[in-house]
């Protein structure tokens, strides 16, 4: 009975991913803009915790292959959505990228997002060295939004409870809202869960979020599992983007989670609108070729092999594009042992990257570190931050060769971005919101800004009057 009424006073609040998680890992983020355009007003009334719809790969995607301004993106979704939370994934010192940026990038980007409208910045760094995400938070804070502090969650012989909660409590000093346990390879069981939420919430006082895949067909169990123990939000996608290597779906957790008595703040008829909007959506895709039906399907591989989904799929494809799949058995155990080597880091982008590669290669070569890659030479020399475990010393040394290590924050080594570029793109940058695209992604915003020249003299020619559009 007591735990039936606490239950009732326990609410879920539910991160709506379709325009940026369930966009990113289902459909490569090439849902433009006006695909989504008309549901903003409706998705707005939906009582959603917040929309994740910024971020992670969308800035990328909108220059390289949508022909849009990722930051006109952000200010048309605010302008459609005025009452919802609208939130981005940052990547910690690397921003959007894969390498450490300066600190006046970083802190002009955060702070030029929540000008443009987002509310909810999640940051996170692939390692866990909160030195990486410290510019980041304080940042946010400052300008004004709300900083949620994400954990990049693996297990391994150095990751720990303890250890986990532990970042949470120093996250909070630093002025996060609240603790995001990010599952990015959906390889997160429901007891472990469960263990880590209630962990967590032993030591901090603060709103705990999961987000998970459902790749490995655990999601569902997980998120229940995590809201048992205290979670307060959860990170869904509306049904018809759920599943496969997305998020559990909005609609049936709310289902679910209301029927057993937990406070869910949804309008399941403005929800099921939204799932409606986007079901012929989906189907172009499916269509076009670009959603395929392994991605919508569980696939219990990275379980057995304790490898994520995605990295799997990249190790066989660079063992088949070598002609080598012979040598498969053999890459699956080498990873781990590179893993080890490298004291352990999570596998998540761009570690993910670094190990798979790296014990191809091994492999391949028919001697270990015969041939170190330029990624993980840049990584034992620290400039991704410190690894959470003891790496091999002697591969260390050897990578090393008569570099120095770095032991400091990498960032404090790099110079000042946001003056020179300023410089190099003179007229053709219109905003700073323009310099900052450039640092990001150089060529891709060059190209965009060509394009967009190319646009409005086309449009002078047969315009008569001026339009404010
Ligand atoms: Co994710």
């Amino acid at each position: 009975m007591a735990e039936e009424i606490s239950k009732k006073t326990q609410k879920v609040g539910f991160t709506e991913t379709v325009l940026r998680d369930a966009n990113q890992s289902l459909i490569a983020t090439r849902l433009p803009f006006e695909k989504f355009e008309g549901i903003l007003t409706t998705m707005d009334k939906a009582g959603y915790y917040s929309v994740e719809c910024w971020g992670g790969a969308t800035f990328d995607s909108c220059l390289r292959y949508l022909n849009e301004d990722p930051w006109e993106r952000l200010r048309k979704i605010k302008k459609a959505m005025p009452n919802t939370k609208l939130q981005m994934l940052l990547r910690g010192q690397n921003v959007l990228g894969y390498k450490h940026y300066p600190d006046d990038f970083v802190k002009t980007f955060v702070d030029r997002s929540i000008a443009n409208g987002i509310d909810i910045i999640r940051i996170f760094d692939a390692l866990n060295d909160l030195r990486n995400i410290q510019v980041a938070v304080e940042q946010t804070v400052k300008s004004g939004g709300i900083a949620s502090g994400a954990i990049s969650y693996t297990q391994s012989p150095v990751h720990s409870l303890e250890g986990f909660a532990k970042i949470s409590v120093e996250m909070k000093k630093m002025g996060v809202k609240s603790i995001c346990i990010k599952d990015m390879a959906g390889v997160m069981s429901p007891k472990e869960a469960y263990d880590l939420v209630s962990a967590i919430k032993d030591k901090v006082d603060l709103p705990i979020v999961l987000h998970t895949h459902c790749t490995t067909g655990l999601a569902y169990m997980t998120v229940l599992k995590a809201v048992e123990a205290g979670a307060e939000v959860i990170d869904t996608a509306t049904s018809c983007f759920s599943g496969g290597t997305s998020q559990p779906a909005t609609e049936t957790l709310a289902f679910a989670l209301s029927q057993m008595g937990y406070g869910v703040d949804l309008d399941t008829k403005v929800i099921k609108q939204v799932n409606d909007f986007f079901k012929p959506v989906k189907e172009e895709y499916v269509k076009s070729g670009l959603l395929v039906p392994k991605v919508l399907s569980t696939d219990t591989d990275a379980l057995n092999y304790k490898i994520p989904g995605g990295m799997l799929s990249n190790l066989i494809a660079q063992l088949k594009a070598q002609n080598a799949m012979d040598k498969f058995e053999e890459v699956l155990l080498e990873t781990p042992r590179v893993r080890e080597d490298l004291g352990y880091p999570p596998l998540v982008t761009p570690m993910s990257q670094m190990v798979g590669v790296q014990a191809v290669t091994n492999v391949l070569q028919g001697e270990r570190y015969k041939i170190i890659g330029k990624e993980v030479k840049a990584y034992l020399r620290g400039e991704y931050g410190k690894a959470p475990g003891e790496v091999n010393a002697e591969l260390k040394a050897k990578a090393l060769g008569d570099e120095k290590e770095i032991t400091c924050r990498f960032a404090d080594t790099l110079e000042p971005a946001i003056d020179s570029a300023k410089a190099e793109l003179g007229d053709r940058a219109e905003s700073i919101e323009d310099v900052l695209s450039y640092i990001a992604f150089p060529q891709q915003a060059e190209a965009y800004f060509e394009a967009r020249e190319e646009a409005r003299s086309k449009r002078v020619k047969y315009t008569v009057t001026k339009c404010e559009d």
